[in-house]
């Protein structure tokens, strides 16, 4: 540590901003559930990231801090940076993470990266993006993106949670992006947002691998089935999730893609397990 490193005050000591890391303010914090809730913090404004990045983040509370993957929830034009974040009871981040205010320092490591960005999809007509819990976070950031609608007439982003509560980040994401004066008028008429729950009553109920493979999802939306020709998909969610929804991807004739290798879908994962 030398006279100019900052120092950030955390709840038991000051420690130093570690090296090699931006140190970036909370603007805002909402909480939606006891185990959801969304902040922002503002932007370096060297960082550069695709929409639907993710990016490693900590908190200056320790010598060395823990530091968690989180997409970015944002799009890559705008001035803050977004993120939508689980809170897990005794979680070595979200424990802290959780208890955040406006004004309080996050870090974030400099490299962004991930899978689930539109160059690893080779072009098509309609977009879906299937996501479960805090996996519509890298979505929030692409359905904000005009390159998004650049690239697809149509976009489908489905959510699936366990209750009905934990719905509300997507929900009012949505509205906004439609009212959003730069990406609104993109949006309108080409995104639509597809809502299921598994664990309570609510108009649309069940997994989205049990959905598609009923045909009820497609009936929902009107369309035809998923057809390699037409369609292109993102993945984000558990792991048990991510590999039912790729068999079912798979089943309709999609191959999974990669950054140095476009194909018709790819996928990432929400959390570790
Ligand atoms: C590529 C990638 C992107 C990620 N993006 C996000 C994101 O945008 N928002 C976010 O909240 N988390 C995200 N995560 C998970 C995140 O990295 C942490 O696991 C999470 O913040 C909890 O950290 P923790 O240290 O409190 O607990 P951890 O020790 O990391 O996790 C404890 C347990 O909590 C559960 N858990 C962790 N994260 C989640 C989650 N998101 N949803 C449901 N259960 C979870 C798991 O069972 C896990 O074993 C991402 C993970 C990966 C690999
Ligand atoms: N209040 C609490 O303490 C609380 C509440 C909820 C969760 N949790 C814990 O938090 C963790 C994550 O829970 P979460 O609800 O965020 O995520 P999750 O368990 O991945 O569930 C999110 C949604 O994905 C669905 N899903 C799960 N596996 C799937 C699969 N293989 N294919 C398709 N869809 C699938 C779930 O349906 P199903 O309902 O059919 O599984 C649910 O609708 C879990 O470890 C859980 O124990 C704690």
């Amino acid at each position: 540590m030398n006279e100019f490193t900052p120092i950030v005050q955390g709840s038991a000591a000051s420690f130093a901003i570690p090296a090699g890391v931006f140190a970036q303010t909370v603007t805002a914090v909402e909480h939606f559930t006891d185990r959801l809730f969304k902040f922002r913090i503002t932007r370096p404004a060297s960082f550069r990231f695709r929409s639907g990045e993710f990016v490693m983040i900590g908190l200056p509370n320790a010598e060395k801090p823990v530091y968690r993957a989180y997409s970015i929830a944002s799009p890559s034009w705008d001035e803050e940076i977004e993120f939508y974040s689980i809170k897990v009871p005794g979680g070595p981040l979200t424990g802290h993470l959780q208890k955040i205010k406006a004004g309080d320092t996050v870090l974030m490591r400099k490299k962004p990266t991930g899978t689930l960005v539109n160059d690893a999809l080779l072009p098509g007509k309609r977009l879906y993006m299937f996501s479960t819990g805090t996996g519509i976070a890298p979505f929030a950031s692409l359905i904000r993106d005009p390159d998004t609608y650049d690239k697809f007439d149509e976009v489908i982003l489905t959510h699936t949670c366990r209750e009905v509560n934990e719905l509300k980040y997507g929900q009012q994401l949505v509205a906004e992006c439609l009212e959003d004066p730069l990406v609104g008028e993109f949006a309108t008429g080409r995104l639509r947002h597809y809502t299921s729950v598994t664990r309570e009553a609510y108009p649309f109920t069940g997994r989205i691998t049990d959905l598609m493979a009923s045909g009820k999802l497609f009936e929902d939306l009107g369309v035809a089935p998923i057809s390699p020709e037409t369609d292109r998909g993102m993945i984000c969610g558990s792991m048990a999730m991510l590999n039912d929804t790729k068999a079912t991807l798979e089943g309709f004739g999609l191959v999974e893609g990669a950054n140095n290798k476009p194909a018709t879908f790819v996928v990432e994962r929400a959390f570790v397990d």
